[in-house]
Order: structure tokens, then C-alpha cells, then sequence
């Protein structure tokens, strides 16, 4: 198992990661994420999310579920801890509407589906964080069917913040488009449009007051939006799909 993976496996440091996800903070990061994945999810014109990698307690994919007012759901955790919260907070989020959510223990580099099972796959703060990446897209890529969809997100190593160093300690869990774009080209994927947030990064929003955070909150959005500054947001969204198959050339009749 992953360093980052084990960090989940302990209900205490599960409930630590879930209590920060509700803080104000937490729950402001999440509307933003749910803001980036719902954008690119209209690019592809779905609301159907089947799977998501690393669901954890389900912050984020309930919101996400509540917003696009999706219906099935496949939350995949590695953490029987994450998945044990996530159970309870869909009894709490969703008391009468009663979405059809499966929770499934398993690994996001060795997934238990069948190929081209599912339309859509998402992944919100996962795969930035796993050494082996490529072996995550090539799994990804062989539940997929051939009219689907991805979206994750990664921290981005270009980014202010990680330039500037401020979060040095969490550098290792940074990456960059080119890291990315090798893994999915190599499993048959294309990237087909991408979304920024948090310029001003993570780490400002954990420190400053949280009377500040709205203020933050819209500087962020409307800077995230310059062509020119989106490029140093700590965060980047992707879509991707499957590669559509081009037609063969066709022969040339000689008469
Ligand atoms: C930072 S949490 C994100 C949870 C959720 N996506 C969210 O945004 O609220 C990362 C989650 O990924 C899970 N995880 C870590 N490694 C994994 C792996 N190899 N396969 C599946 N899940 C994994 C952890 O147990 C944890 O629940």
C-alpha cells in the first residue's frame, strides 16, 4: 500500500481529514471543486457519474451528487475507515431523496469492475497523490466504455504556491500537465478541456481568518478566470475521454 493511501486507513485520522473537509474552510473548498468538476461534466453533456476513486467520506461526491442531481453512484475507497463515514454521511445528506450509491472497497490502481462498464469515472484529490499514476489511467481507461469520461484533479507544480515554495513539505505530491499528459496518452486517453482554482492556494486559505475567506473565495474565481493567471492556480481540473477512434484513410480508386 501507498504512504498516502495508509494515511487513511485509522478511523482517527479519518475522522481528522473528515472534520477539516465540514470546517467553513473545508466546505468552501468543496463548492469550488464541485463548481470546476460540474463545468467540465457539461462539456461531455453528462450527468451520469458512475465510479468515483477515492470517495473517502464522501464530501465531496455527495455534493457533487446533489448539485447535478445524479442518481447512481459507485464510491471506490481503498480505507474501510473512509468508507464506514461515508455510509453514515449518506444517511445525513440524503435522508428522503434516497439516491442508489454503492460503496466498494478496493484500490484505484487495480480496479474490481469489468471493462467498459461505465460512462463516467471522477477523482477529486487522489491521483496527485499516488506514485504509480499511469497504472491508475490504463485501469481507468479499460472500465470506461468507449463514449466516456473522466475528471480528476491535481496539484499543480507550476503553481504559485508551489513556486513560491509555501507548500514545500507537501511537494512531493505535486505534478504537472507533462507527467499527466505521458500517463494518459500511453493508456489511450485524450485530455478535452480543463478548469483552475485556488490561485491564492490551499495553504492561505488554512491560515487566514475565515471572515476572509468569502472575499478570498471571489478574488480567486474572477482571477481564475484570466487566461494568463489560471496558469498559477494550485489546482487544475481535467476532462478527459476515451480516444475517438480515427477512420481509416480511405483507398484511393485508380481507374
Ligand atoms: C484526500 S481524500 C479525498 C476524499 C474525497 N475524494 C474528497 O474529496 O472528499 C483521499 C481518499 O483516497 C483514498 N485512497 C488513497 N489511496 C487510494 C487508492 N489507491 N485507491 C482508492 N482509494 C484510495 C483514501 O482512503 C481517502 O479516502
Amino acid at each position: 500500500m501507498e504512504p498516502y493511501s495508509k494515511a487513511y486507513t485509522s478511523i482517527s485520522k479519518a475522522k481528522k481529514y473528515i472534520e477539516e473537509r465540514v470546517s467553513l474552510r473545508g466546505l468552501v473548498v468543496i463548492e469550488t471543486e464541485v463548481k470546476a468538476v460540474s463545468q467540465l461534466m457539461e462539456k461531455v453533456n453528462s450527468k451520469e457519474v458512475v465510479v468515483e476513486l477515492g470517495i473517502g467520506s464522501g464530501a465531496f461526491g455527495f455534493n457533487l451528487m446533489n448539485n447535478k442531481s445524479v442518481n447512481n453512484y459507485i464510491g471506490l475507497d481503498s480505507s474501510l475507515a473512509m468508507l464506514s463515514m461515508a455510509k453514515k454521511n449518506l444517511n445525513m445528506v440524503f435522508r428522503s431523496l434516497k439516491p442508489n450509491v454503492d460503496l466498494v472497497l478496493g484500490d484505484a490502481r487495480y480496479l474490481p469492475f469489468k471493462q467498459a462498464s461505465f460512462n463516467g469515472v471522477i477523482s477529486i484529490r487522489l491521483i496527485s497523490h499516488l506514485s504509480n499514476k499511469y497504472v491508475v489511467f490504463k485501469e481507468v481507461s479499460r472500465v470506461l466504455n468507449s463514449r466516456g469520461f473522466m475528471v480528476f484533479d491535481y496539484y499543480d507544480s507550476e503553481s504559485l504556491l508551489a513556486l513560491i515554495g509555501a507548500q514545500k513539505e507537501k511537494r512531493g505530491d505535486f505534478t504537472n500537465l507533462k507527467e499527466l499528459q505521458g500517463c494518459i496518452n500511453d493508456a489511450e486517453l485524450s485530455i478535452r478541456g480543463s478548469a483552475s482554482a485556488f490561485l491564492l492556494g490551499l495553504t492561505l486559505y488554512d491560515k487566514i481568518p475565515e471572515i476572509l475567506l468569502k472575499p478570498l473565495k471571489l478574488f480567486d474565481s474572477l482571477f481564475s478566470q484570466l487566461p494568463f493567471l489560471r496558469r498559477y492556480a494550485t489546482r487544475k481540473f481535467v476532462l478527459i475521454t476515451k480516444n475517438i477512434d480515427v477512420p481509416a484513410p480511405q483507398t484511393l480508386k485508380t481507374s
